[in-house]
């Protein structure tokens, strides 16, 4: 497919796939036809730039495959950047795509009951744990995370813990799952992220690739 010198950019499987194609068109880039086939169980794609393939990846592998160069460059939530923390990793540029946020979340009714402001010690279901406890600790709160990897709207009902964190986009799960947001912890949206190593061993085609993710967001901002 590639030299072995070309360099990969590894994109998030799921939703954010559909919003970042047309930012890639702007950027110039041109995957395959099997790319935009949802039936294909192809991982790598090649794509018009001459050494430039895409890699698709789960959205919280992204910043491990940049992290230790599997992949030059990546598209990833900060929510997924927050999690991981690789001081490898560098993300110049925010892709105004998936925006969603972070949020605390607990059932209906307990809410009236429950004041936040006077957590000491919490339970949580979170698929982050690290940016969960981090969040609490800078609140004096001390917060036992049960790590899951998805469903975690089913924990309060379940038994599990009584509160999750969870990214929130329309609310429509929590809505479905009689659960409502009680803190923030952060806004999330996609980032461009780079291997530090990579742009400074090979800074104008990799830093030429954020200018050209830069004008694409601008255009698509315009
Ligand atoms: C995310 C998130 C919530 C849901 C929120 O899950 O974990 O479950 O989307 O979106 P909403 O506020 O618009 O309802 P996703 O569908 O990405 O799947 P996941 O459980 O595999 O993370």
């Amino acid at each position: 497919m590639d030299s072995a010198d070309g360099l990969v950019l590894a994109l998030p499987k799921g939703r954010i796939l559909k919003e970042v194609t047309p930012l890639l068109g702007r950027a110039g880039i041109e995957p395959e036809p099997a790319f935009a086939d949802g039936k294909s169980r192809q991982l790598r794609f090649s794509t018009n730039v001459k050494g430039l393939s895409i890699v698709c990846v789960r959205s919280f592998d992204v910043a491990t495959f940049v992290a230790f160069g599997a992949a030059h460059m990546g598209v990833a939530g900060s929510d997924v950047l927050m999690e991981f923390d690789y001081p490898e990793n560098y993300a110049p540029l925010d892709l105004g795509i998936g925006r969603c946020r972070l949020m605390i979340a607990e059932p209906a009714d307990m809410v009236d009951s429950d004041d936040p402001a006077r957590w000491s010690h919490i339970a949580v279901a979170t698929k982050y744990p690290e940016s969960t406890r981090r969040h609490f600790a800078a609140r004096g709160v001390q917060a036992e995370c049960i790590k899951l990897n998805g469903s975690m709207e089913l924990a309060p009902a379940l038994g599990l813990s009584r509160r999750i964190v969870d990214l929130v986009d329309t609310g429509r799960t929590l809505k479905a799952n009689g659960l409502v947001e009680v803190e923030h912890i952060a806004d999330v949206s996609s980032r461009l992220v780079v291997n530090r190593a990579a742009l400074k061993t090979r800074p104008e085609e990799i830093g030429g690739w954020i200018d050209r993710f830069r004008e694409a967001v601008d255009g698509a901002q315009a």
